[in-house]
């Protein structure tokens, strides 16, 4: 398969992101995947190449500050200038309102929002200057309302979505294009943690909170992998006018 153009896609070694990285892959895009276990990462990168689809990995912390700026390098270096960055990576502390940290808060704003922001400014000159590119986050449906215990995450997913907004205005009529995706609950390692927390506060059986979760959802059921990342190919391909897409709907659609 020949690449036509590179996506980096972060928090891509398990999970939403290396589904998403496969359906980008598949679509003839070269990846770059970006998360910190170097193992993981590899393995993920054999299973893409397993399948024909080309791909590099990085491998660092994207919350450091300096982060975005060796992120773009490394895709520059490995792979070529890319076209789409999917901010996928996250994670989801919990935690009673009383017990949040600001540590809790500053470090989930650096993955969900300061790297996003710091990519989309080290990334949009040259996307510009081609009148083409793409930016992608994975949002939750935490970015448009609030969940119990889940504070942080709910602050850092709102301002993912407030970004992605603000891109998605300012760049309209330059050819580059911003989306939020916005899943409800899906069945990956982040989720099971989150089950597996509530579990211990309760006296509910992962499996019990797991059903809980799903039934949270609009649609009463869990999402999966593949689709959050099947409607981040269509939209990376289709090229849709709308910003804000929520995929916790039946059928899923643009909010705006
Ligand atoms: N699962 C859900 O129910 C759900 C629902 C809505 C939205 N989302 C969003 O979807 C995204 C992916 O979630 P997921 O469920 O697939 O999570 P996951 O299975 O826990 O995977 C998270 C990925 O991010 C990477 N990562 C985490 N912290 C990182 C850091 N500081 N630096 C670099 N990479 C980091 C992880 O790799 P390393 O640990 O090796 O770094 C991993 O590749 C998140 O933004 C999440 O908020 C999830």
């Amino acid at each position: 398969m020949n690449a036509t153009s590179v996506a980096v896609v972060t928090g891509s070694s398990r999970g939403i992101g290396l589904e998403i990285a496969r359906a980008l892959g598949r679509a003839g895009h070269a990846i770059l995947l970006v998360a910190r276990d170097v193992a993981s990462l590899e393995a993920a990168r054999a299973s893409l190449a397993a399948e024909g689809i080309l791909a590099a990995t990085f491998a660092c912390d994207l919350r450091d500050a300096t982060a975005a700026q060796s992120v773009l390098d490394a895709a520059r270096r490995s792979l070529g200038e890319p076209d789409v960055i999917v901010n996928n990576a996250g994670t989801a502390p919990t935690a009673k309102l009383e017990a949040t940290t600001d540590a809790m808060l500053d470090e989930t704003l650096a993955l969900h929002v300061r790297l996003p922001l710091a990519l989309a400014r080290a990334a949009l000159p040259g996307m510009k200057q081609r009148g083409a590119g793409c930016m992608v986050q994975i949002a939750s449906t935490a970015g448009l309302r609030a969940f119990p215990f889940t504070t942080a995450y709910t602050i850092a997913k709102h301002a993912m979505v407030g970004l992605t907004r603000a891109l998605a205005s300012e760049l309209r009529g330059s050819g580059v294009r911003a989306y939020a995706v916005c899943p409800g609950f899906v069945d990956t390692e982040i989720t099971r943690g989150a089950a597996a927390a509530v579990a211990a506060r309760g006296k509910l059986t992962i499996e019990q909170a797991l059903q809980r979760m799903a039934e949270q959802n609009e649609t009463r059921r869990m999402h999966t992998t593949v689709e959050v990342a099947n409607a981040v190919a269509r939209l990376v391909k289709d090229r849709p006018d709308g910003c804000t897409y929520l995929l916790d709907r039946d059928p899923p659609g643009f909010l705006d």
